[in-house]
């Protein structure tokens, strides 16, 4: 009964390990949590109900890998995820995105998602389809009349074949000139689908956002689609009669239905900051925001616990979907949310801030670590791009520095600090720092760069 794909806690573990350094605590607990989704949903129907999702709170400073987290999480599951930021949202009635819709942001992911599959599936069909109607635009096929006349006359010698066969013959050689790209950089003229614009005005007045996207979605529909004449290069030709085309191909329908319920038993959604719609600012005496912000607390009760939401591709149980929220709690404590919503997060996560050990290992080990990417950047330009590790040790040091006598925004410092320190070769490439060149980062280059910034607490606030 158990998924073959589905992944152990462990194995959850060790997958995001590639990623993100440190943080075992979170790591281990939203491996958990995803695994047990899973189990909740094998459980016997009457015990099921019994056992609260295993939503997650993560409680860290900025920077330190909550959103990383989570997002590579999703990455791992294959699951439909959605980002949202909880200050943004605002109560029920009132002019702003309410909560609700950051379920039909799920939904679209999914069918994204599904659709994308679905695409992949029929892409060898869809191909051949575009083949045609690229060969069509190059050599329009000859009547059909005409074979049935020549071919009473039995000509065999190639030089007086038909001219149905000639036209063949020439079809089939450009049907492999096409498929080899041999001639993708030629013109021809395509007919494009476009899409009625949806450039009408906001529907205003007494209406919610679901309605409103659910009205504009029902026009748009309605509006015949325009076929565009466009003359675009065989290559441009291919990749859009292939999106056209294997759409034409999937079942829309299937793939709602289909993303329905991926959203519904694999869904992830991170909620970020949510320390800024807790109430902990009313000890000041502050008056008016705050009641808005327990309204949109209390609408995200019933969606974290499990509620039938409309969107336009078909209605969604939010039961299974796993809910993580976010926030750094310098101020306002995880106690001062309403009481419902914490019950409704049972598992807190406190992420450590990071050490300038953390920061040595961030720079050199994750899958996408920053010095890889830059390695990669110049490597376009074939510059090669190393670093002493004395360097990295450097890097590390430094910016962790900055974090204490600046400001501590985690690991983003490195983003800073890498910037800052590889943009003149950045821009140096390719006149001065030609292809085939080597750079190499050292610890003197390092100081070099950025010491003077370093030193000065202004400069390094305004800089760095
Ligand atoms: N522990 C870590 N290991 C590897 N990379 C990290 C780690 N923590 C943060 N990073 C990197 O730092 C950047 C910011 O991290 P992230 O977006 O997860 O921060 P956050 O904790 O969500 O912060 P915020 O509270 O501001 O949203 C990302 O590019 C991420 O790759
Ligand atoms: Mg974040």
């Amino acid at each position: 009964m158990i998924d073959e794909k589905l992944m152990t806690p462990r194995q959850i573990v060790a997958e995001l390990d590639k990623y993100i350094i440190g943080q075992k605590d979170a790591k281990k607990n939203v491996a958990i949590a995803l695994r047990n989704r899973w189990r909740r949903m094998h459980v016997k129907t009457d015990m099921q109900k019994e056992i609260v999702p295993n939503n997650i709170l993560m409680i860290g400073a900025t920077g330190v890998g909550k959103t990383e987290i989570a997002r590579r999480l999703a990455k791992i599951a294959d699951a439909p995820f959605t980002k949202v930021e909880a200050s943004k949202f605002t109560e029920v009635g009132y002019v702003g995105r309410d909560v609700e819709s950051m379920v039909r942001d799920l939904v679209g992911q999914a069918v994204n998602m599904v659709q994308k599959a679905k695409k992949e599936e029929v892409k060898e069909k869809a191909k051949q389809v575009v083949e045609d109607i690229i060969l069509d635009a190059l050599i329009p096929p000859v009547k059909s009349g005409k074979i049935s006349n020549t071919s009473q006359n039995a000509v065999t010698s190639t030089d007086q074949m038909s001219d149905a066969e000639l036209n063949e013959r020439t079809r089939d050689r450009f049907r492999e000139k096409i498929r080899s790209g041999e001639i993708d950089d030629r013109k021809i003229e395509i007919s494009v689908q476009k899409s009625a614009s949806s450039g009408m005005g906001m529907i205003g007045g007494g209406m919610d956002e679901a309605s409103m996207i659910n009205l504009q979605d029902m026009i748009q529909n309605m509006m015949p689609k325009k076929a565009k004449k466009r003359k675009v290069t065989i290559g441009e030709a291919k990749e859009i009669l292939l999106d056209e085309e294997s759409a034409k191909l999937i079942d829309m329908d299937e793939v709602k239905e289909e993303a329905i319920q991926k959203a519904e038993n694999t869904g992830i959604v991170f909620i970020d900051e949510v320390d800024k719609i807790a109430g902990g600012s009313s000890k000041k005496g502050g008056g008016g925001p705050d009641v808005s912000r327990e309204g949109v607390q209390r609408d995200l009760l019933p969606i974290v616990e499990g509620s039938a939401v409309n969107t336009k591709h078909g209605v969604i149980k939010t039961d299974h979907i796993l809910f993580i929220a976010a926030g750094a709690f310098h101020v306002a404590k995880p106690s001062d949310l309403i009481p419902e919503l914490q019950g409704r997060f049972p598992i807190r996560v406190e992420l450590d801030n990071l050490t300038e050990a953390d920061f040595y290992q961030i720079l050199k080990e994750p899958k996408n670590a920053l010095t890889k990417q830059y390695e990669a950047l110049m490597m376009s330009e074939e510059v090669a791009l190393e670093y002493t590790d004395e360097s990295l040790y450097e890097i590390a040091r430094m910016a962790f520095h900055i974090n204490e006598e600046v400001e501590n925004i985690g690991a983003r410092r490195l983003h800073t600090v890498m910037s800052r320190l590889l943009n003149d070769i950045l821009f140096d490439i390719p006149e001065e720092i030609p292809p085939n060149a080597k750079v190499l980062v050292t610890k003197e280059m390092v100081n070099e760069k950025l010491d003077g910034l370093v030193q000065s607490k202004d400069l390094s606030e305004f800089i760095l």
